[in-house]
């Protein structure tokens, strides 16, 4: 692969590296979403054939790879919460060969940084093939996968140089919120009608300064657990399992440790084995509804010598907690729970000597298939 880094199109400043700044820019991000997506009142701001489409659709389909397929995930725990519409989630690169069974009325959703991944372009050709319709959610105008679709919501992260996507990640689950908030309003959902979206982003964007604000302690945190170790391991259930993916893949794509997201509960089927005395976990507890059984979970790695860290929302923690992170709606939980994961992941990196933007045999964008 090429490494295609623009060094012009942003400054770095002071920081060492991108994704340091990219980082530090996430609640700057989550308020210019929600200036420009939701109106003074709270009321989102889409355009009402995109709306009206998404509202017709009897099932929708997301579609992205990495990064972007993990913040499918939560968008499908949100758009099924809000909208009441059944939702998959597909990895690009599967999708485009193995097309699964489409339902009546699909609508397609692709998430994409760059707008350029070109496993989810072949799905795209495909859809247009068929003539169905379709979104790009993307950070970059102009792209090909927003040109080529119907819709595209941009997703106002500025130029993310870091080939670890970070603040992307972020801006896509906030931009997914406030889509299913609007379509759920269409539908009259009423858990779509009474979310606070606009005061809940404007706690995010509090807690997120709140946890980048403690870049020293995460960084003993990465030297103490993560740089002498050659595998982690992050758990936790439902949508903290989801995170947990996106956790794991950073640390293994700028430190090299070897990391696995796991549901919480699958561990004991096998993937134990695997731990050694020291090996960190690390659980995600946000979700009131399966902390304690992530909690057991965790315990259960502690009692064959795992060193065991978490990151808990507020009104479920516990004085022992290693982050806590500030108590918000659980359909944006992620939004918080992932950085407290990028920031250790960074760190490692940092502390192995690692160049954190560069990392090896990667690109920022993977434009073959
Ligand atoms: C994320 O840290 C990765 N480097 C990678 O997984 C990335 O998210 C993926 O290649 C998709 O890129 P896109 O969002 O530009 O389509």
């Amino acid at each position: 692969f090429e490494v295609s880094v623009d060094p012009t199109a942003s400054d770095k400043g002071t920081y060492p590296y991108y994704m340091l700044k990219e980082i530090d820019e996430q609640p700057n991000v989550m308020r210019k979403l929600s200036a420009k997506y939701l109106d003074q009142v709270g009321q989102p701001v889409i355009t009402p054939a995109l709306v009206e489409k998404l509202r017709d659709s009897d099932r929708i389909y997301i579609v992205g790879a990495g990064t972007s397929y993990h913040a499918g995930l939560v968008g499908k725990a949100q758009l099924e919460k809000l909208t009441g519409i059944p939702t998959e989630v597909h990895v690009a690169s599967e999708f485009a060969y193995e097309t699964p069974l489409l339902s009546e009325k699909p609508f397609f959703i692709f998430l994409s940084q760059s707008g350029e991944t070109a496993d989810s372009r072949q799905v795209l050709v495909n859809v247009n093939r068929q003539n169905l319709p379709s979104l790009t959610i993307t950070n970059v105008a102009n792209s090909t996968l927003s040109r080529e679709s119907d819709f595209t919501l941009l997703l106002e992260a500025g130029p993310e140089i870091s080939v670890a996507s970070t603040k992307a990640y972020t801006a896509q689950i906030a931009l997914e919120a406030i889509l299913a908030k609007a379509v759920g309003e269409a539908k009259g959902v009423a858990a779509a009608q009474t979310f606070d979206l606009k005061g809940q982003l404007a706690v995010v964007a509090q807690g997120m300064q709140s946890i980048v604000d403690e870049k020293n302690e995460i960084d003993q945190i990465a030297q103490d657990y993560f740089v002498q170790a050659n595998q982690a391991f992050y758990i936790g259930r439902g949508i903290d399992y989801t995170v947990s993916l996106e956790a794991a893949l950073k640390l293994k794509e700028i430190s090299y440790v070897h990391a696995e997201g796991f549901a919480s509960g699958e561990l004991k089927h096998g993937t134990i084995a695997l731990i050694e005395p020291g090996t960190p976990v690390i659980g995600i507890i946000t979700q009131a509804g399966t902390a304690g059984l992530t909690r057991s979970n965790l315990e259960e790695t502690a009692a064959r010598g795992a060193k065991t860290l978490s990151i808990v929302r507020q009104g479920l923690a516990r004085p022992d907690d290693t982050f806590v992170i500030p108590d918000v709606d659980e359909l944006l939980a992620p939004l918080l729970s992932v950085i407290p994961a990028q920031l250790l992941a960074y760190y490692t990196s940092l502390n192995k000597g690692l160049n954190v933007d560069l990392p090896r045999n990667l690109a920022k964008s993977v434009t073959v298939e």
